[in-house]
């Protein structure tokens, strides 16, 4: 009965799978169970420990049993779990309401791969990008590209928001201390400038030199209000600073850039977009412009020119290549490996289990790593913006909520922030991610164990308090005072994973990249959601351009927006509370 095939793609409810209705029923036999006695269970154990493409992961913390899995396993059949990743890595345009693929794979394909797209093979394209980031990176790090003025473009600010951002931060932030890509970007720096925030552009900008500053402005659409408004602001800069340097009176407003300004643009702005039609009318010559794809969702576009190329001028392309074998190492593990083995699908089928079925609906991500620290803000990101959806892949209202609520910090910072409500409050499942192999090494004279030492011994520990806690016998034999047990009792049998890293390196972090990626997909492939779709950051944009509009036109009447406006009382007052500030 279990083993029935139901075609999940077309009318069913992932609800109505029989293995759903088994997962939902067998959640009674694991509320009898306690992790404490769970971790006893060798078997059990020596089944959840797998080691894969160099990275140990172990789920034996997770409250499940070998029955659990079986049964998980079942419902990825059911769900067709393999013919939607097969559709994925096939280019089939999984992404319905857009019509588009999914195939942010093609991004770190190896040159010799096929991927097809609507009959054509895409990897040629994808290197034809690539090997025009690596001749202008060149160009730039060696000296041979200069600023308008004849100086070497040391500092780089890229602007972008979301996706155009997030993951290129997250890649910086785990490289900067990296020992190869420090040493290859001795002297350069990158910025980002992603919130419209005049604070955010004050910040990128301070203490650049505009002669030695390049600026890449980073949008899939190239109509991202944020985006297009800081990329203007620092055009503006750019010109202004550059022209008065070249002494030409400017005028930032285009069509009719000044000679001046339209040469500080073409030696000072390059662009990645897939609309490269806005990117000229921007005002930056085309051949400036790094491509990209529809088929590249923006979350799932940092191994495009969109991470690619500012972190290429920040650490040279041979290390981003590295990167991007680390992520195509993950992709072709997430489509070979079967599920008992396969860690993207063995990470999400205990996440629907964690969600879907013992109601712990968030997670907390938590890299024992320093340069792992913008991790969680990505893939808060990438998971929130991909699975926090109402209806299936055919419009029907689910019955049950989907996604997670993301959020971490590194450890062991968190220990002493949050972490006190993960171990005594709400139950929310942890995943720690270790390295083996620290990047920076530091010892201190007489100490027995160094700083990575101590940070692993937090990362080894933490798991095992939340499994077992602390109950009322060991607390009494501790000789705690009877009024401060129940306040000192750990419930335990709280769950977490743990996934070790033989180091943080370039290669490794496209492999932790492309796992959180593959997760994603196969936690909404099982929900039967479109992950690959945004509608919902729709509404706020569309509404603050109306609010725009309406400031706007307030500026020509005593800066008063007025009832029939068209919003309501409250909003209608905070606006005109705002106006009337800014005019004291
Ligand atoms: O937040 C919505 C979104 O469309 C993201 O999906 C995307 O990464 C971001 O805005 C930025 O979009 P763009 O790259 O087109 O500027």
């Amino acid at each position: 009965m279990l083993n029935a095939k139901v075609d999940a793609k077309k009318g069913s409810l992932v609800t109505e799978l029989p293995a759903w209705e088994a997962l939902k029923e067998h959640v009674a036999d694991i509320e009898k169970t306690h992790l404490r006695d769970l971790l006893h269970d060798e078997a059990r154990c020596m089944a959840l420990i797998k080691e894969s493409e160099g990275i140990y992961c172990d789920f034996t913390r997770q409250r499940v049993t070998q029955r659990t899995l079986e049964l998980l396993y079942e419902l990825a059949d059911q769900a067709d779990l393999r013919g939607k990743i097969n559709a994925m890595f096939n280019g089939e345009h999984i992404n319905s309401t857009e019509d588009r693929a999914v195939l942010h794979i093609a991004t770190r394909a190896h040159r010799n791969q096929k991927i097809m797209v609507d009959g054509r093979d895409v990897v040629p394209d994808v290197w034809e990008v690539l090997d025009k980031i690596k001749a202008f990176t060149d160009k730039v790090r060696n000296g041979e590209w200069l600023g308008v003025t004849g100086k070497p473009l040391k500092s780089v600010v890229a602007i972008g928001i979301g996706g155009s951002f997030l993951g290129p931060l997250f890649v910086h932030t785990a490289l900067r201390t990296e020992p190869n890509a420090m040493r290859e970007s001795r002297d350069r720096t990158l910025r980002f400038l992603a919130n419209v925030d005049p604070i955010d552009v004050a910040r990128a900008l301070d203490g650049l030199d505009p002669e030695e500053t390049l600026v890449v402005v980073i949008s899939k659409t190239f109509t991202t209000a944020e985006t297009m408004l800081n990329a203007r602001t620092v055009r503006s800069w750019l010109i202004e600073r550059l022209g008065r340097l070249l002494s030409v009176l400017t005028d930032a407003s285009l069509p009719a850039l000044p000679p001046a300004g339209q040469e500080a643009v073409a030696k000072h702005m390059v662009a990645v977009s897939t609309n490269l039609k806005l990117v000229k009318e921007f005002g930056i010559d085309p051949e400036n412009a790094f491509g990209f794809w529809d088929w590249v969702g923006g979350r799932y576009s940092v191994c495009s020119a969109v991470g690619i190329l500012p972190l290429a001028l920040q650490y040279g392309f041979d290390i981003m290549q590295e990167f991007l074998a680390g992520a195509n190492n993950m992709d072709e593990h997430f489509k070979n490996q079967s599920y008992q083995d396969n860690l993207p699908v063995l990470i999400g089928l205990l996440s629907i289990w964690n969600v879907s079925f013992l109601g712990f609906g968030a997670k907390a991500i938590l890299p024992y790593c320093q340069a792992l620290s913008k991790l969680a803000p990505h893939i808060q990101q990438v998971d929130m913006e991909s699975n926090g959806k109402g209806v299936d892949i055919n419009g029907a209202r689910l019955p049950f909520q989907t996604g997670e609520i993301d959020f971490g910090e590194p450890g062991t910072n968190g220990q002493h922030s949050f972490y006190q409500l993960i171990h005594q409050g709400r139950v929310i499942p942890c995943e720690f991610i270790g390295i083996v192999r620290s990047q920076q090494s530091v010892y201190l004279k007489g100490e027995v164990v160094s700083n990575h030492d101590e940070l692993m011994c937090n990362f080894f520990a933490q798991a095992d308090a939340l499994a077992y806690g602390k109950t009322p016998e060991q607390l009494r034999s501790d000789n705690v005072p009877d009024y401060l047990i129940p306040h000192r009792v750990f419930t335990g049998n709280r769950p977490s994973m743990s996934i070790m890293l033989p180091s943080c390196s370039a290669y490794t972090v496209g492999q932790l990249l492309a796992m959180y990626e593959h997760r994603i997909a196969v936690q909404g492939f099982i929900w039967n959601i479109n992950s690959f779709d945004q509608w919902g950051v729709e509404l706020g944009k569309v509404l603050a351009s109306k609010v725009r509009t309406v400031m706007n036109s307030a500026r020509t009447r005593d800066r008063k927006v007025l009832p029939q406006d068209g919003f309501n009382y409250s909003t209608t007052r905070m606006i005109n509370k705002y106006l009337e500030g800014k005019t004291q």
